[in-house]
């Protein structure tokens, strides 16, 4: 079975729109669980665009018992508030102010001893920690080598492909996930899937989770927010029966 946890950022990002109280996104990340979702994740990001300080509070405090997955920046800040706030897991993601999301992989090779130190404080708490990255064995060695205990494949790349690329793109997951397990690290996946484009993805045997958000909430405005986790779902389990 693959764990889908669903990001909730996007709920946020409607909300701020208007500044209006609603829609919230901790109520919208309860339904997802009674729609069948293993978890929530949230990004709250330097600049606060989409998911606020109140929202990470709420979303721990009020979903007991629900895997709680804070995606953030390698920053002293943001490793501040992730130990007073407790998620599960942490996964810490590259952020550029003039991004319009998470473009890339983090560069772990490049991290180094301030991103070790990020990495090896959340652990000592307890928190398992989940690197963003891009299926490069250099990178995946990196993350097994600085105490990460999964790794989140970047499926970007293979969401904007087309024609021949969708399969290297593909195969570059694969190999990317083959070489994670065998060095004893989880795998997730993220960023860019689509009920259209996530069953060769969720075919991966080595894949344990997803972290999926925009085209959820996409579909939300056709299927409702519960229709849409519930046919995820559907095509995740699909993908592992075949
Ligand atoms: N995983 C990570 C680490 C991300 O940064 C994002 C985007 O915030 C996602 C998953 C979700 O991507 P999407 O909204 O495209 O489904």
């Amino acid at each position: 079975m693959i764990r889908l946890h669903v990001n909730v950022d996007h709920v946020a990002t409607l909300r701020n729109a208007r500044g209006t109280p609603y829609p919230d996104p901790t109520e919208a990340a309860k339904l997802c669980v009674g729609a069948g979702a293993h978890g929530i994740t949230a990004h709250l990001r330097e600049d606060r665009r989409h998911i606020r300080d109140e929202d990470v509070e709420r979303l721990r405090r009020e979903l007991p018992g629900v895997t709680f997955n804070l995606e953030m920046a390698a920053t002293a800040e943001m490793v501040a508030i992730a130990k007073h706030v407790g998620p599960d897991v942490v996964t810490l993601v590259p952020e550029r102010r003039e991004e319009r999301t998470t473009e890339g992989g983090l560069d772990v090779v490049a991290g180094g001893r301030a991103l070790e130190a990020h990495v090896a404080e959340l652990a000592l708490r307890g928190i398992k920690v989940s690197l963003f990255i891009a299926p490069v064995e250099a990178q995946i060695q990196a993350a097994k080598e600085m105490g990460a205990r999964q790794i989140e494949l970047h499926t970007g790349e293979y969401a904007h492909a087309s024609g021949a690329a969708v399969t290297r793109e593909l195969d570059r997951l694969a190999a990317g996930a083959r070489a994670a397990s065998r060095l004893g690290l989880e795998v997730a996946a993220g960023h860019g899937l689509t009920r259209d484009n996530i069953l060769p993805v969720a075919k991966i045997p080595e894949l344990a989770e997803v972290n999926i958000g925009h085209a959820l909430v996409a579909d939300a405005v056709f299927m409702s927010l519960g229709g849409a986790v519930r046919a995820m779902g559907d095509l995740l389990a699909l993908a592992r029966a075949a």
